[in-house]
């Protein structure tokens, strides 16, 4: 595991955006795994940047979200249909026609999920995935407890994530209690793994998700075990490990 310490958001999203393009040149047909939430999205303003001023071309990639709520509609702002097109895919020259979300809205979810995992696998599996860290120690919405062994299933999400992402909302009582994510086995299958994490709120899972024991009661701590992980980290967000592991801080 490559620990990559930034000075704060604005240098994370710049580094982990360089990680992204580096890929892409280097690769102009990879399969990127996206995420949601806060942290990517400085990540997606520095590549459409980059992208208009020519430096990286998105007209050969695929890329394949995490997850999705179940029951919003894509036209639903809070959907992450909505979130990906309107924070990256309209601002960039990526085909529409290979960008592929969960859809939350199938009326048979496991058949989705099914499809889901095949759509991965016909292209050819995921070259890099962008991964968010959860406060629980969720990635995409595996949140803790669940076996390692899941491909991508329907979940249903526990309440600090519910009240975590409640504020999107205008209530709390309009966030979805169910979602389709993609499961740690499919996340573990990808070839390389970026994960991005910045303030101090996660300091103390991400201690977890990088020295503490490897097990379900922390899900992203299973990355432990992928030979290919980056994680870029903002100071804030490291603050745990470097009062923990002094020597393993100093290293960095
Ligand atoms: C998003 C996702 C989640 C987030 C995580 C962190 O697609 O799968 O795992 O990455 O909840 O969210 P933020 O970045 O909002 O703190």
């Amino acid at each position: 595991m490559k620990i990559v310490e930034a000075t704060d958001y604005k240098d994370m999203s710049r580094k982990a955006a360089n990680v992204i393009s580096a890929q892409v040149i280097l690769f102009p047909r990879s399969v990127l795994g996206l995420a949601t939430g806060s942290t990517p999205l400085g990540i997606y303003r520095q590549l459409i940047d980059w992208y208009r001023k020519g430096d990286v071309d998105f007209s050969g990639v695929s890329s394949v979200n995490l997850d999705e709520y179940c029951k919003l509609s894509p036209e639903n702002p809070q959907s992450y249909h909505y979130y990906m097109k309107e924070n990256f895919f309209r601002h960039i020259n990526i085909n529409p026609k290979k960008t592929f979300v969960p859809n939350g809205l199938a009326e048979d979810i496991d058949a989705e999920c099914r499809r889901y995992d095949k759509l991965i696998g016909d292209l050819g599996g995921i070259d890099l995935q962008l991964l968010g860290l959860g406060n629980t120690g969720h990635i995409g919405f595996n949140e803790p407890d669940e076996s390692f062994d899941k491909t991508t299933h329907q979940v249903a999400l526990k309440q600090k994530t519910i009240s975590d992402n409640s504020r999107f909302f205008k209530s709390i009582d309009e966030v979805p209690k169910f979602a389709v994510t993609m499961g740690i086995k499919a996340i573990m299958q990808a070839k390389k793994i970026l994960l991005v994490v910045s303030g101090d709120k996660k300091s103390e899972i991400l201690e977890k998700t990088l020295y503490g024991p490897v097990t379900p009661a922390v899900p992203a701590s299973i990355l432990q075990l992928h030979p290919n992980v980056t994680v870029v980290a903002d100071r804030s967000a490291m603050k745990a490990v470097h009062e923990k592991h002094p020597a393993k801080g100093a290293a960095l």
